[in-house]
């Protein structure tokens, strides 16, 4: 088969590109290692920027946020056993919304299907061949055993933090830049009513924790734990007694509790690719560059990533070609390390570094004193969380 366009990876980027460009009549055909069921039923990121909702609303994927989502107007940050309210509206005019991506996938996926878009899930023995070329080609074997080539013009390497299509930029033409931390998340599901009304971000003498949700019924909570931790080693009890210690304050502040569904330890780093152009293959989202957890960054940096090749691969298809192409880089990439550095920042912010020195922690303290405390520190925390406008042209 021949298609303009070849996408290496269905999730929410691969799949909303998928959906961009069919808005502007190019077709797409995305490919996945992964069922649909397994994605959909994979805990992934929870926040969404007002910039994302609204382009997933207008561009028609679906109006189901709007109805099951929720428009939070700023956090809860706490610090020494001290609730700081962060008031996105006030201090930015801002807001996010919580919003699951399994739910963004849910809707991305049955927008294709909706639309006639073809994604084939399930696949293996993916192959990219002639990436450098004008013609480059996708190969997989399809769930009943029979081997596809598609033939495209494009290939978008949307293909995740653990991307096979970065690895086709040669090594002398690639740079790898990234970090690791000494800490991972432990990541829960419980059913449980909600604990506040907006996420808690709290540092505390025995580390970070983070109170989010899911539904009215089952919440999504995470404590900083050791990259090696083993999930089965915790018992229910043990995990809310850490949960309860990390938020714990003056205030009285208390979990709800209830039984827990779900234990996964999440290890993160900070990485990014350069370039993220090579020939005719395009990477975009965590293939490219992906950051920690802390401040809800990574999926929506993806889509501004989709987003802007939704607006250069149509052109570059239709003519321009390279020149349309070299816009892409630049546009997606002041915004990466941006996000870099907030993911960077508000995660040395908050957790505990195994081996801190008394300095160290007292500095820390101090550091989040001068965020939460001054209106500046405050109102930089907001612009940041809430996000940052896509360049235009
Ligand atoms: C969630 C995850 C995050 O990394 C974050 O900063 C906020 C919320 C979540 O899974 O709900």
């Amino acid at each position: 088969a021949s298609v303009p366009v070849a996408i290496v990876g269905a999730g929410p980027a691969g799949l909303m590109l998928a959906h961009l460009l069919g808005r502007a009549g190019v077709e797409a055909v995305a490919v996945d290692t992964r069922t649909r069921r397994e994605i959909e039923t994979t805990q992934r990121a929870g926040i969404l920027e007002a910039d994302v909702v609204r382009d997933l609303v207008e561009t028609g994927v679906s109006d189901r946020v709007l109805r099951d989502g929720a428009e939070h107007e700023g956090i809860e940050v706490r610090s020494a056993g001290l609730p700081h309210r962060i008031d996105f509206k006030e201090l930015v005019g801002a807001s996010t919304w919580l919003y699951p991506q399994t739910d963004v996938f849910a809707d991305l996926a049955d927008a294709r299907e909706r639309d006639g878009g073809t994604v084939h899930f399930g696949i293996r023995g993916t192959e990219v061949l002639d990436a450098a070329t004008d013609a480059p080609r996708v190969r997989y074997t399809a769930p009943d055993g029979t081997r596809h080539e598609l033939r495209a013009r494009y290939v978008v390497g949307a293909d995740g933090s653990r991307s096979m299509c970065r690895d086709l930029v040669p090594e002398d033409h690639r740079v790898r830049y990234g970090t690791e931390y000494p800490f991972a998340w432990f990541g829960i599901l419980a059913e449980a009513p909600a604990s506040a009304p907006e996420l808690v971000y709290a540092r505390s003498a025995h580390g970070f924790a983070l109170i989010s949700r899911r539904t009215e019924s089952v919440q999504r909570m995470y404590f900083q734990c050791a990259p090696d931790e083993s999930a089965a080693a915790w018992s229910d009890d043990r995990i809310w007694e850490t949960l309860q210690a990390r938020v714990a304050g003056e205030d009285g502040f208390r979990l709800e509790e209830g039984p827990i569904t779900e234990k996964t330890v999440l290890r993160f780093r900070s990485f990014v690719q350069e370039p993220m152009r090579w020939g005719s293959l395009l990477l975009a989202g965590d293939a490219a560059h992906t950051v920690p957890p802390t401040g809800a960054r990574g999926l929506n940096l993806a889509l501004h990533d989709v987003k802007v090749l939704a607006d250069v691969l149509p052109r570059a298809l239709g003519g321009a070609g390279g020149s349309a192409l070299a816009e892409y880089e630049p546009r997606a990439l002041q915004r990466v390390w941006r996000a870099q550095n907030f993911s960077y920042w508000m995660t040395r912010l908050l957790h505990t570094a195994p081996g801190a020195s008394a300095f160290d922690l007292r500095r820390q303290a101090g550091e989040l004193d001068n965020v939460v405390g001054t209106r500046a520190g405050r109102t930089y925390l907001a612009e940041q969380y809430t996000g940052w406008p896509t360049p235009t042209r």
